[in-house]
């Protein structure tokens, strides 16, 4: 029998390996349920001998007690800030000062790193073990943060490997992914409790709890880029080669560093990681370019609070400050009424931007913008842009409430919203001039009917000509009315013509999406088509519950369906479309109905495995018999065909006595000629 000292000892070690694979290099060791069946049998005998518990034990991450106040912590070596470069010509001279100090010509090896978006913090670690974290603070002096790091999962309490310094401190960046970002402010939505402005903001509030219980919970992480304090002990003698000794000894490292060389290096590095900006899982705000050797360092040194030997190189801000000048409401072609926010013009995130959603009134309520507010805008990658919030010290006297309008601002029908729903919309259809605009550029879109020619600024003219009513006065037009329009030459007109003839002979399923019916993007366009083999006027006769049993469609679609198709102005629009235009599209064979077949009319669905065929083999050889095969089981079902261990469809078409097939019945019913 081993003693339990031992075995407490040999289940701590095998947890700060799991913990090491899996928060520090990502890649975990062991399933979930067999590293909580080790810290649970470690919990356990430390409660039954406490005076065996010590301080870097993995079960005392989290304090006792909230503290009443932050310490104070002095940096012996103090923690500097970087200067900055914006373009190619500021990289160069940061690099020809570095020649020119050093008497060097050669190109210079630069360590490349993220510059990461979170806090400073330093370790200190002495004989291995974490005894003090604080933050950077004036530089000088910090706060002593120990009880909230010690929460953090990749920051290990005990340092493993050769030659560590007795003393030791590390400095890196605490932050939160936008995984846990996002993860925090649903939860605070969930509870009605205030969301954090961004990922940095929440690393900051979380860090500074007094109770680190609080901090415990926030899903802090850490790469550490550097070292300050160092007491007995050999690092070595380039950044690179010291960033692995850290990892090797337990600490996390950002894994995009990469050592390059002279300028033209450090660029493509620049430009590499600038194109990865969005997909990270975390935030950067630019690159940082460190002299690689320790010598070239030391002989460099400082200047004012920042090192002669690093240098950030920014990218563009993807935040900006500017003023709301006014706020506009949009109509979307489904008559949805869009608050936008009209901004002074300004550069963010790489474009000028003068227009920002506010999505809808929940919004406009939730950050409580108003006009002539002062606005932080974001836009990352080739995201719309967004206003974050607004900043309220900046807000003058007297601004109002920005409220829904009454009437459509385009034709000055009612607006109405549902008590259920966010959107509030234009009540008027296609009477609005604007939501048929909207119906008449996504009819003619790319992903519906695809008609060349026919952009947003000839739509609105024929919209606001009164040129184009409905959809099939698109089939009316001719030469004469459209050589009056603007910049439409002969040819122009010839070849838009001609586009519109050819959509004639249509893809029914992008005719269908082109329609315009709420919630049917071009998924569902494409199951209602195959399901209804291509027959418009099934998919007009269906019933909400008949269109529930397509794949995917839930009862809202299905009530939007049913009550696009009941509008009179709908059936007689799709009338004149497909009977007097002409409009039309081949079937696939494959899906031609095949009203003869023996299974006509009835719908199966599959479960379980088949031994003589597949499960699409299956369905084939139902559709071939003109039967239909749906993926879930409804009252309305012919009969399920269960092959070898089937799951919960059986139980559901047992329940709702729906027949059940065995395979032998099922071929015997497919070789039916
Ligand atoms: S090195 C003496 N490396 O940027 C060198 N800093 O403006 C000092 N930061 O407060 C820092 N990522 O919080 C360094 N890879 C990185 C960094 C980084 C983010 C932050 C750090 C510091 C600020 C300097």
């Amino acid at each position: 029998m081993i003693s339990d000292a031992k075995r407490i000892d040999n289940l701590r070690s095998q947890i700060r390996k799991h913990d090491y694979s899996y928060y520090v290099l990502d890649d975990p060791s062991v399933p979930d349920a067999e590293y909580d069946r080790l810290m649970r049998e470690l919990i356990k005998l430390e409660t039954q001998s406490s005076q065996l518990i010590t301080h870097d034990s993995p079960t005392q991450r989290v304090a006792g007690f909230p503290l009443d106040s932050f310490k104070q912590v002095n940096h012996v070596v103090p923690m500097l800030s970087l200067s900055n470069v914006f373009s190619l010509e500021e990289l160069e001279a940061f690099d020809k000062r570095i020649k020119d100090r050093l008497n060097n010509d050669e190109k210079i090896d630069y360590n490349a790193e993220p510059k990461l978006d979170g806090l400073a913090v330093s370790l200190l670690y002495e004989d291995g073990l974490l005894v003090q974290a604080a933050t950077r603070g004036d530089g000088n002096t910090g706060e002593d943060i120990t009880e909230n790091v010690r929460t953090i999962r990749s920051v290990p309490l005990k340092l493993d490997g050769k030659k560590i310094p007795k003393k030791l401190e590390v400095r890196g960046e605490v932050f939160i992914s936008k995984k846990g970002f996002a993860y925090m402010n649903d939860y605070a939505r969930k509870y009605d409790q205030k969301e954090f402005v961004n990922p940095r903001n929440a690393a900051a509030g979380s860090l500074r709890q007094l109770d680190a219980k609080l901090t415990a919970q926030r899903p802090l992480e850490i790469f550490c880029y550097g070292v300050g304090l160092v007491e007995d002990g050999g690092l070595a003698e380039n950044h690179n080669d010291m960033l692995k000794q850290l990892k090797e000894w337990g600490l996390r490292v950002c894994p995009l560093v990469e050592l390059v060389k002279g300028v033209q290096g450090c660029w493509d590095f620049y430009e590499k990681i600038l194109q990865q900006r969005e997909r990270l899982d975390y935030e950067i705000d630019g690159i940082v370019y460190k002299v690689n050797l320790k010598r070239y360092q030391d002989e460099l040194g400082f200047v004012s609070r920042a090192p002669r030997w690093a240098t950030a190189h920014k990218f563009p801000a993807e935040e900006e400050i500017t003023t709301v000048n006014e706020i506009e409401f949009q109509v979307g072609r489904t008559g949805t009424i869009t608050p936008v926010a009209k901004l002074e013009p300004i550069f963010v995130g790489g474009v000028t931007v003068s227009n920002a959603t506010l999505h809808n009134m929940d919004e406009i309520g939730r950050k409580d913008v108003r006009c002539g507010d002062t606005v932080i805008i974001r836009r990352a990658g080739d995201v719309i842009p967004e206003v974050v919030k607004v900043v309220l010290e900046r807000r003058h006297k007297g601004v109002r409430k920005i409220k829904l309008p009454k009437q459509c601002p385009e034709c000055g029908s009612e607006i109405v919203r549902p008590k259920d729903e966010v959107v509030a919309r234009c009540i008027a259809g296609f009477l609005c001039p604007a939501q048929r605009k909207g119906a008449l550029k996504h009819y003619a879109s790319r992903n519906a009917m695809d008609i060349e020619g026919l952009g947003d600024k000839l739509v609105d003219q024929l919209i606001e000509k009164q040129l184009v009513n409905d959809l099939s006065d698109l089939y009316r037009l001719d030469e004469e009315a459209l050589s009056n329009l603007e910049r439409m030459g002969k040819k122009s007109v010839q070849n838009l013509l001609q586009a519109i003839e050819k959509s004639k002979q249509a893809n029914f399923a992008k005719f269908l999406f082109g329609l315009g019916i709420r919630e049917v993007g071009e998924a569902t366009a494409l199951a209602l088509v195959d399901y209804f083999d291509y027959d418009l006027n099934k998919i007009m006769a269906a019933d909400e519950d008949v269109l529930q049993q397509v794949p995917d469609v839930g009862p809202i679609v299905a009530k939007r369906i049913v009550e696009y198709f009941s509008h009179p102005s709908n059936k007689r629009l799709i009338h004149s479309l497909c009977s007097e235009i002409g409009i039309h599209w081949v079937v696939p064979k494959s899906n031609a109905n095949n009203s003869n077949g023996v299974l006509s009319g009835n719908t199966y669905a599959l479960t379980g495995t088949l031994t003589s065929m597949t499960r699409d083999q299956a369905a084939q050889a139902i559709r071939a018999k003109g039967g239909k095969v749906v993926s879930s089981i409804s009252k309305n079902t012919t009969a399920l065909v269960a092959g070898e261990t089937a799951g919960s469809k059986l139980q559901k078409a047992e329940k709702l006595a729906v027949p059940v097939l065995s395979e032998q019945e099922f071929v015997a019913l497919v070789n039916v000629e």
